[in-house]
């Protein structure tokens, strides 16, 4: 449960970013030799992804607090057990491609949310490949299993920009005869093309302008290296968050990662009025990193450019959280892929800031959020097992009037665990509990 807070001031360190800390464990897993990861996300879906990738043959050893050594073989070998990803269609999805390159049999399944998110998307261009996949229960959804070798290379054109697919195939591009070749008409976060480059590997990106081709010759294999994790932008968008509409409020989140393909959110809320500023600028594991300080600030909706989506996608329900505290409409567009998350995202959202008293206007592809001076909250909200759905509402509930609940808290501990004290630790004022 998050109550009204006077001012949150204070410095604090983003925790490591989600996408960087499963490819580090599944690069280094593929990879031969050892990877030695600092700062990696201790979060549950990550922890899941180091027992997938362990299962599978890799060598994963915790050595202190978020620094991690994986020793590979070069190879994956199939796992006794069904490989259970929890919560993470990032882990699920990578894991999937990466086991797709090698001959052998994989079970995967996950939480009642990840078994209901579409798996076709990757399952497809992967069978284009020569991998076979065997539905258990319902076509397009875990559990499943897959039996991996003998791949040939494709020619794919993204219809969405999605990381997830675009990494999956290169993974299983690895170990393709031929040449890979991927098209996005609109960039997706490309931690993959980097990290793999990282890992010893050639990867090709011809910049399209809005898109780009990426193309990754088969028969490579990836050599173990050093990953330094940065701080993760989509975890930091939450005390950044809190600090813009609690007024009186201060706070700078240390060491966020800048890439431009993951920044949308700062960029929407400077386009409101935010009082945002980076600090301290500098390069971090084949990263741009930086210092945001957020302040109070009276935001004004705007229309989101649909261009920003896929630079933003999983910071939309935060935003809308801020955006019911600013003066006027803002217009969220383009973003379908919302509603195929960990969660309906689009419908979550209305549903809770509407039972926070909050007037939202829901569309197929978006919604709309009029703010208002005052935020009612008073309201015990659905979380359907998703983090961000949950952060978020805490969030609100940190600057409206009647305290704000949700239900299945415990899951922010998939992406941020250490939340409930962060928050509190800045003079936010969120109980802990079943119902957070
Ligand atoms: C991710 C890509 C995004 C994002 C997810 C993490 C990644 O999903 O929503 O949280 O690490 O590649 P899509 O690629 O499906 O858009």
């Amino acid at each position: 449960m998050a109550s009204k807070s006077s001012k949150l001031a204070g410095t604090v360190k983003a925790p490591g970013d989600k996408s960087i800390s499963h490819r580090s464990l599944i690069f280094g897993g593929l990879a031969q030799g050892v990877t030695q990861i600092e700062g990696l996300l201790e979060g549950d879906d990550i922890l899941a992804t180091a027992r997938a990738i362990s299962a599978m043959g890799a060598r994963v050893e915790k050595l202190g607090e978020g620094r991690w050594k994986v020793t590979g073989s070069g190879r994956l070998q199939s796992p006794i057990d069904i490989i259970d990803c929890g919560n993470a269609g990032t882990g699920v999805r990578l894991l999937m491609g990466a086991a797709a390159g090698f001959p052998l049999t994989a079970d995967f399944t996950g939480d009642a949310s990840l078994r209901k998110r579409p798996m076709k998307r990757v399952t497809g261009p992967l069978a284009d490949m020569g991998a076979t996949f065997i539905w258990k229960d319902q076509e397009d959804r875990l559990p499943l299993t897959v039996k991996g070798g003998n791949l040939s290379a494709i020619d794919y054109t993204q219809s969405v920009a999605s990381a997830q697919v675009k990494s999956a195939i290169l993974l299983a591009g690895l170990n393709a005869i031929g040449t890979t070749r991927i098209t996005e008409p609109e960039k997706s976060r490309d931690h993959t093309e980097r990290m793999l480059t990282a890992f010893g590997a050639k990867v090709d990106v011809q910049d399209m302008g809005e898109g780009w081709i990426i193309s990754l010759e088969g028969g490579q294999s990836l050599t173990g290296t050093s990953v330094s994790v940065p701080g993760d932008p989509s975890s930091a968008a939450f005390p950044l968050a809190a600090a813009l509409i609690v007024p009186g409020s201060e706070v700078t989140v240390e060491n966020v990662m800048l890439n431009p393909l993951r920044t949308g959110l700062f960029d929407t809320w400077i386009d409101m009025g935010a009082d945002l500023t980076i600090s301290n600028r500098r390069m971090s594991g084949g990263e741009e990193v930086g210092d945001i300080t957020a302040r109070y600030s009276q935001l004004k909706g705007i229309v989101v450019p649909e261009m920003r989506a896929a630079a933003m996608i999983d910071e939309y329900p935060i935003l809308a959280a801020t955006a019911a505290f600013a003066e006027g409409r803002t217009v969220m567009r383009g973003i379908g892929e919302m509603r195929v998350k960990e969660s309906d995202r689009i419908a979550l959202m209305v549903a809770g800031l509407r039972a926070c008293g909050v007037e939202v206007e829901e569309e197929t592809e978006g919604f709309i959020v009029t703010g208002a001076d005052s935020v009612r909250g008073g309201a015990v909200v659905e979380s359907a097992h998703d983090h961000r759905i949950a952060m978020s509402h805490l969030v609100l509930g940190l600057a409206a009037e009647h305290p704000v609940s949700v239900l299945d808290p415990e899951m922010i501990a998939t992406s941020f665990p250490g939340f409930v004290q962060l928050m509190n630790g800045l003079g936010g004022s969120v109980a802990a509990g079943k119902a957070a």
